[in-house]
């Protein structure tokens, strides 16, 4: 798809570099021919050694070092270039270029370049909304350079915001269109389709770019991430929950003013801002805090992977490798939301149904059966949905069988349309 073209990729030093090895190996898998420059900051995160291999050519860093060619580097890359994609794009490269600063091979390399060039930023969510950096941006914009929006979600600095890089396909999948001739639309419509996807606004804040507290007041139970159930001291049983789903809905949930609790088995990653975690290991320790904190709660969403079943015994001791085979017995553990969707009163009671097959209709049995107001069902099968990926492709089936095909999104934002629909439910069986 991308024979014959030239794409010069810039890597700035952010700890999102280390996805830019992977839009480098799908460009070259694509057919590009792939020309990495690095700035000093970039090699500290991911050694050029890395982008050189993949991309079958040297990678640039110094502007003195010695020549590999005759030419003079930062022209011959600037010319040579079809497309310049800045990955990941730093506040203080965007903001040198915005000034018209190139005091290294990148930066100098972009001033020289007539391709078009197209940032992909990556920063913590107060530096990506600093006023600065959107001035500098908004100066690049005006002047013909292409942005691709920053998605919500976790950061690595451990909280929720703007500025995440969006995943490798969305952003090969922009370089394709402007190659394709389609930058006049502008790439920030592009990447902003793939992250809202279809239907109602989930965007937090309102026009004066305040977070809408529209859950103020309102009590908000969400379960997250798997249970592990132990065979013996050193074993158990789990499965591939990381938990960004459900505490995505739980950060989205506290943004909006509403009072969260978490109840969360082991996960990798931090507890949201504003959120009470309750962390649970086993089905029946989420099952007794579900039952503790449940008639507490105005809206449940159960996103959590809940073992069905657990080892009818677990050995003191840790079983010993003979030359036999040996089996498990498995019981049932308790099936915590069916037993909430029993109990629920006028609670809005919301579960997920993760299937590799016959999705609309499981979803449909376990919407009926769990007593579900509305049921969240995710294809798990599919690249960019499902466990442990920072975006999800989900269908909301709702109570009275209508189906809302969401497109792949964040998990932030299928936070957000969750939370609007669960809103909207809550507001009828309340009678508003
Ligand atoms: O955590 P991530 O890596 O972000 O991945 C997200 C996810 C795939 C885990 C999430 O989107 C999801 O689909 N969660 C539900 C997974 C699941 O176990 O589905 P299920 O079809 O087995 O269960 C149906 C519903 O009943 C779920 O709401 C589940 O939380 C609930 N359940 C299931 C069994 C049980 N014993 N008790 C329960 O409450």
């Amino acid at each position: 798809m991308l024979q014959k073209k030239t794409v010069v990729v810039g890597v700035c030093g952010g700890i999102a570099a280390y996805k830019a090895v992977e839009v480098v190996s799908r460009l070259k898998k694509l057919g590009a021919d792939v020309n990495v420059i690095m700035t000093e900051n970039a090699s500290k995160f991911v050694a050029p050694l890395t982008f050189q291999t993949i991309s079958h050519n040297p990678v640039v860093i110094d502007m003195f070092e010695k020549p590999v060619r005759w030419d003079i580097e930062h022209i011959s890359l600037a010319q040579k270039a079809d497309v310049f994609l800045i990955v990941p794009a730093t506040a203080n490269v965007i903001g040198k270029v915005a000034g018209g600063i190139a005091d290294d091979m990148l930066t100098t390399t972009i001033m020289a370049t007539k391709a078009p060039v197209v940032f992909a930023p990556a920063m913590n969510h107060n530096m990506y909304e600093n006023v600065i950096v959107q001035k500098n941006i908004e100066t690049l914009k005006s002047a013909g350079y292409l942005f691709i929006e920053p998605d919500k979600g976790l950061m690595a600095c451990g909280t929720y915001g703007k500025g995440r890089l969006p995943e490798p396909e969305t952003i090969v999948q922009a370089v394709v269109d402007v190659l394709a001739g389609k930058q006049n639309i502008s790439i920030t419509e592009i990447s902003c389709n793939v992250a809202s996807g279809v239907g109602g606004k989930s965007d937090l804040s309102n026009a004066e770019g305040e977070i809408n507290q529209d859950m103020k007041g309102l009590r908000v139970l969400v379960t997250a991430g798997p249970t592990i159930e132990p065979i013996d001291p050193v074993r158990f049983i789990t499965n591939h929950s990381s938990g960004k789903m459900g505490y995505a809905i739980a950060s989205h949930a506290a943004a909006r003013g509403a009072d969260v609790l978490l109840i969360s088995g082991p996960v990798h990653i931090p507890g949201p801002e504003n959120v009470n975690v309750i962390n649970v290991n086993t089905a029946q320790e989420m099952y007794d805090k579900v039952m503790e904190y449940f008639p507490d709660s105005d809206i449940m969403i159960f996103a959590a992977a809940v073992a069905d079943y657990r080892c009818a015994e677990i050995h003191s001791n840790k079983i010993k490798k003979n030359d036999e085979e040996i089996s498990i017995r498995l019981v049932k553990n308790p099936d915590i939301a069916k037993e909430i969707g029993a109990l629920k009163g006028d609670r809005v009671h919301i579960g997920f149904s993760a299937e590799t097959e016959n999705l609309l209709d499981n979803a449909v049995k376990k919407l009926q059966s769990k007593n579900f107001d509305m049921i969240v069902a995710n294809d798990v099968t599919m690249e960019g949905a499902g466990f442990g990926t920072d975006t999800n492709i989900v269908k909301i089936v709702s109570g009275d069988g209508s189906i809302r095909e969401l497109g792949k999104m964040s998990k932030y934002d299928v936070a957000g349309e969750i939370l609007n629909e669960a809103l909207n439910i809550l507001k009828r069986k309340k009678g508003k």
